[in-house]
């Protein structure tokens, strides 16, 4: 594919509430000595920044509430040209907000008051017609919206199947590329063995696979880095993978490229801010081994 390549995300807008402490509370326990931020975020929102700061055309769909959340929300979409003309805004609801703690060594909890992202459906949704090289999708939004969309949308598909919900097997039957990390794929078991989609299973650190009907097809290694903040790596590596096998159509190749983005993603604070340009990833890419 010689042009950048066109893609359509339907997915979350939050803005990310982050407390930055030396260790992760237990159930009931209470840590103290917080370092605070506000980041944009949202898986969906997350997806798209990343496939567009690697090079495609990016247009985002969901909704966001009429709120001084918002704006901050949409910042960096906005300011890298991300087309937004599919954001709703909704009177009388917040926008989405997740309240996230990360720890000395870059991991991370997350609670999500998804507020406006529970609004998006058909009738909030703008008109799905437009024609893309792919629609991503992620599971923050109603199971019943991402049925419609299942149904709905035309070309390529790719659902990242987080976080893991009960979802009908139509929907991933429906999936052209289904994007799993270790949990998800556990949650989904059978499910997912059963659908005849690309399956790409993340492996954290460990790089990741790609399997196609229970085969796996290629495999990747993740380059050696050390964390800051894993939020938003994973998303990273969602939209990295996308763009690349959008614009290559090799499945090892884009699985080694998004290894590598996902690994940039992880060396700075917060889920947007930290995602890579090019640059940044080919830099990764050449110290995968
Ligand atoms: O995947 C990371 C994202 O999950 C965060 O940005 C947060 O908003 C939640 O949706």
């Amino acid at each position: 594919m010689k042009r950048p390549p066109r893609i359509r995300v339907i997915g979350s807008i939050n803005l990310d509430i982050v407390a930055r402490v030396h260790t992760l509370p237990r159930p009931g326990e209470t840590v103290s000595g917080g370092v605070l931020a506000h980041y944009p975020g949202g898986k969906g929102a997350n997806q798209a920044l990343a496939a567009r700061k690697l090079g495609a055309d990016v247009a985002m769909f969901g909704c966001v509430g009429n709120d001084s959340a918002a704006g901050q929300a949409l910042a960096l979409l906005e300011a890298n040209h991300v087309d937004l003309t599919g954001v709703a805004i909704l009177d009388g609801v917040a926008t989405g907000v997740a309240l996230i703690a990360v720890d000395a060594a870059g991991e991370n909890q997350i609670v999500v008051a998804p507020g406006a992202n529970a609004l998006v459906s058909p009738g909030t949704l703008a008109d799905l017609s437009g024609d893309y090289d792919a629609t991503l999708c992620q599971l923050e939004l109603p199971v019943e919206t991402i049925t419609y969309l299942a149904d709905t949308v035309k070309g390529l598909l790719c659902i990242n199947l987080a976080p893991a919900k009960p979802m009908p097997q139509e929907v991933l039957d429906r999936a052209d590329i289904l994007v799993v990390n270790e949990t998800e794929a556990a949650f989904y078991g059978d499910q997912l063995n059963s659908s005849q989609a690309l399956i790409i299973r993340t492996l954290g650190a460990e790089g990741a696979i790609a399997l196609q009907n229970g085969k796996e097809i290629a495999r990747s290694a993740s380059p050696e880095v050390l964390p800051v903040d894993t939020t938003g790596a994973g998303d990273t590596f969602v939209g990295a993978f996308i763009v690349a096998f959008l614009s290559e159509g090799s499945v090892a190749n884009a699985l080694a490229y998004a290894c590598a983005a996902g690994a940039a993603a992880t060396l700075q604070a917060g889920a947007q801010t930290s995602m890579p340009s090019r640059d940044q990833v080919e830099a990764l890419l050449d110290l995968t081994v």
